[in-house]
């Protein structure tokens, strides 16, 4: 406690100078920019903080999305995971992360209303679809054409304009799916089909992603539920990657249409939206439920990682995991089994009893059951990461609006600890020698 004010405080001994230093604690963190103060002469820049990767580091205030990875908690604008995914929808839970509370009745048929009314593309968007190879990835082609509408709506530059981001924001959330069925149907050669305003947000991106002859496309309710269920489970998840590049890319005020393409590039790594693909090739991999104990000694022995387990932030149960799991039931009724459940079942059933993953507090992370189950719905495995671009859209730009009204935020502009040369004399080409 500083002795002066009151104010919780950390007190900082420079071995160098002797000199003793209060920096303030707020809400258990300290500010980086008071450690400027900590010299060793007057005309030196000032101590400053090394993170790579950001792994303790606070970037924003936020009142968003809460994570406990210990106790594994999960909140959305303080509701628990589990409630929304029993009781609310994608949309309604879209609502809420972007505006903080969830809607009255009028404001959600008015939300609904914007979000379905916004859903078509221009058709030279769909031109520029139709111009990529035969076999381009659909990720590829939804961050560039995404990207590419920030020229259709020349005014979503006005981002500091409320209603002029909300207007972007209906536009956004209604035509990622679009994109993303049509980046589908031609990465397989079928004709794009147009949304369908009378299906709900689901249903219409089913019907563009797997309509073929009918008249009238009728989803199967259970799938619609199920895949609803799966996009509020990955609405937001506070400042991950992707997030990350979206407040950081977003915080120098271009359109949010460049910014969300940033976003879906970040999502495209393998490290961040890949996993529930690597997930699968695992499960082929070890082909049969007899081989997983075998794999788990490898495993152990370090030969490879147990894709879908350990997360760096849960060190208990995914919440989410557990929500996927119990809805792996219904879809598996309704679609016939995915011969892989039975590997993933024993593999996690076994990880759960070892040492190994005990004491590493390895389990089972979002991506364990949701590859198998998207698998099952009839998505090819390069679609997983473009659902979880149409689903994470949301978080992206309630984290951006957030970012946008908080006036602590400026371009972000990280620091660096220059390690190379310093003042070299120029040479020229023909004298220059290398040791
Ligand atoms: N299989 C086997 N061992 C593992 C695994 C795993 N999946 N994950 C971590 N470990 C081990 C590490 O080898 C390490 O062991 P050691 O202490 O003996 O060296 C220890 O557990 C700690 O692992 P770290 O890599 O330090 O943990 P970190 O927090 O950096 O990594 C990560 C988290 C990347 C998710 C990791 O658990 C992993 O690679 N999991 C598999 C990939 C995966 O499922 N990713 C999806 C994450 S969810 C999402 O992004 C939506």
């Amino acid at each position: 406690m500083d002795q002066r004010t009151d104010q919780p405080s950390l007190t900082v001994i420079d071995n160098r100078t002797g000199k003793k230093y209060e920096i303030p604690i707020e809400d258990g963190t300290v500010r980086a920019l008071d450690f400027r103060r900590i010299k060793v002469r007057e005309d030196e820049f000032g101590m400053m903080l090394y993170d790579p990767a950001f792994t303790n580091t606070a970037s924003c205030r936020s009142r968003i999305t809460y994570i406990d990875g210990d106790k594994g908690i999960l909140e959305y604008r303080g509701y628990p995971i589990e409630e929304l995914a029993e009781n609310s929808t994608y949309l309604e839970t879209a609502y809420l992360l972007l505006n903080g509370e969830l809607p009255h009745q009028g404001e959600f048929q008015d939300w609904v209303y914007q979000v379905t009314h916004h859903t078509f593309i221009h058709e030279n968007v769909k031109n520029m679809i139709d111009s990529f190879r035969y076999d381009a990835h659909p990720m590829g082609i939804l961050a560039s054409t995404v990207a590419a509408l920030s020229t259709f709506y020349p005014e979503a530059k006005n981002v500091m304009d409320p209603e002029n981001r909300q207007r972007q924001a209906f536009r956004l959330i209604a035509k990622m799916p679009t994109l993303a069925a049509f980046s589908y149907r031609h990465s397989v050669g079928m004709p794009c089909v147009y949304p369908d305003n009378d299906l709900s947000y689901i249903g219409n991106f089913l019907n563009m992603m797997f309509r073929t002859t009918e008249l009238k496309y009728t989803p199967d309710p259970v799938l619609e539920k199920a895949l609803d269920v799966l996009f509020i489970l990955h609405a937001d998840h506070e400042q991950n990657c992707s997030t990350s590049a979206m407040r950081g890319v977003g915080s120098s005020h271009p359109d949010p249409y460049v910014s969300i393409a940033a976003a879906t590039a970040a999502l495209y790594g393998p490290l961040h939206g890949g996993a529930n693909e690597a997930v699968l090739r695992m499960l082929r991999q070890i082909g049969n439920r007899q081989r997983v104990p075998e794999f788990v000694k490898n495993v152990k022995a370090g030969e490879g990682r147990l894709m879908g387990f350990g997360h760096r932030v849960y060190k208990s149960y995914d919440p989410r995991a557990k929500i996927i799991k119990r809805m792996a039931d219904a879809v598996f009724e309704a679609t016939g089994s995915n011969p892989l459940l039975e590997i993933a079942l024993e593999l996690e059933r076994i990880a759960l009893e070892e040492e190994y993953f005990v004491t590493r507090q390895l389990y089972p992370n979002v991506d364990f059951y949701s590859g198998l189950i998207y698998q099952a719905m009839g998505f090819p495995v390069d679609m997983f990461p473009v659902l979880f671009a149409i689903a994470r859209t949301v978080g992206w730009l309630a984290q951006w609006e957030e970012m946008l009204r908080d006036p602590e935020q400026k371009i972000a502009r990280p620091r660096q600890i220059y390690l190379g040369e310093s003042k070299r004399a120029w040479v020229p080409r023909d004298k220059r020698v290398r040791a």
